[in-house]
């Protein structure tokens, strides 16, 4: 606790927060920050395992596929740091994190499924992102960075740069530090499972909120483009795609149906 409170930190000390919850996660929320990643990335090697920094908006939030995360207040923008004693299974990590958040707005009454690998949407429009971010040096991994924006109370995404959906435009009111703490609680609850055992942990939960077995979509890595019929997400949590070159697993990518 003395050691955080004589970090350096960006903004007014006021507007920093700190507490323990039931958990013991250490909890930083500012007013205003550039992006709630990119602080814990440049402020990890002073901060517990579990750390949690929050903002009421970014300025420079930031999404996957280096495109920018509208986050204007209202919304909800946290990130986790993780240092977990195993790296086999990071990817399920930011899974988990995607399922916890579905299944907290899904409690909320919004009906949410996930859209592979860890979008949440509703209404067919994007709910939630996740940017999981590993950070290595020359001692190799460092922490996982899991940063989530989850809109919640804004009322007009017209800028999100994608069809965008808020607990509240689906006619939802919720409180974000209670959504925030509620997805905190399951996230912790099956953490330490998952980095142990990786996906098979939470597969027969995410294949339920997850309605595409069967449809057609197609995959983007890069420049590269696949298509074919969804098949299942196999005991990993990639994506099983039949090809007309055969079954493809699928690690990494953006899904388009
Ligand atoms: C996506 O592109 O779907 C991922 C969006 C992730 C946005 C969140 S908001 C909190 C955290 N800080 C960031 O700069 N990005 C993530």
């Amino acid at each position: 606790m003395q050691d955080l409170l004589k970090m350096p930190i960006q903004n007014n000390p006021l507007s920093l927060l700190i507490c323990y919850n039931s958990i013991m996660e250490h909890m930083l929320h500012f007013q205003e920050l550039d992006s709630t990643n990119t602080y814990l990335k440049k402020h990890y090697a002073n901060l517990p395992e579990k750390t949690v920094v929050s903002a009421t908006r970014q300025t420079a939030g930031r999404g996957r596929l280096t495109r920018s995360w509208l986050s204007e207040p209202g919304g909800l923008y946290f990130s986790v740091l993780l240092k977990p004693h195993k790296i086999d299974f990071l990817p399920n990590l930011t899974q988990l994190m995607a399922l916890c958040v579905c299944a907290t707005v899904r409690e909320l009454g919004a009906n949410a499924w996930l859209k592979w690998p860890n979008d949440v949407l509703a209404n067919g429009q994007k709910l939630c992102g996740i940017l999981s971010e590993a950070v290595t040096d020359k001692n190799g991994f460092q922490v996982l960075v899991l940063g989530v924006g989850l809109n919640v109370n804004q009322t007009d995404l017209s800028q999100a740069g994608q069809p965008a959906a808020s607990l509240k435009t689906l006619g939802i009111n919720a409180d974000t530090q209670k959504v925030l703490q509620q997805i905190l609680d399951v996230f912790f609850e099956k953490y330490t499972d998952v980095v142990n055992n990786g996906f098979e942990v939470l597969r027969t939960e995410y294949l339920a909120h997850f309605p595409y077995i069967g449809k057609e979509v197609s995959v983007l890595n890069g420049a590269q483009k696949i298509k074919g019929e969804v098949q299942t997400i196999s005991p990993e949590g990639k994506l099983v795609l039949q090809t007309p070159q055969g079954l493809k697993e699928i690690s990494i990518g953006d899904m388009m149906v």
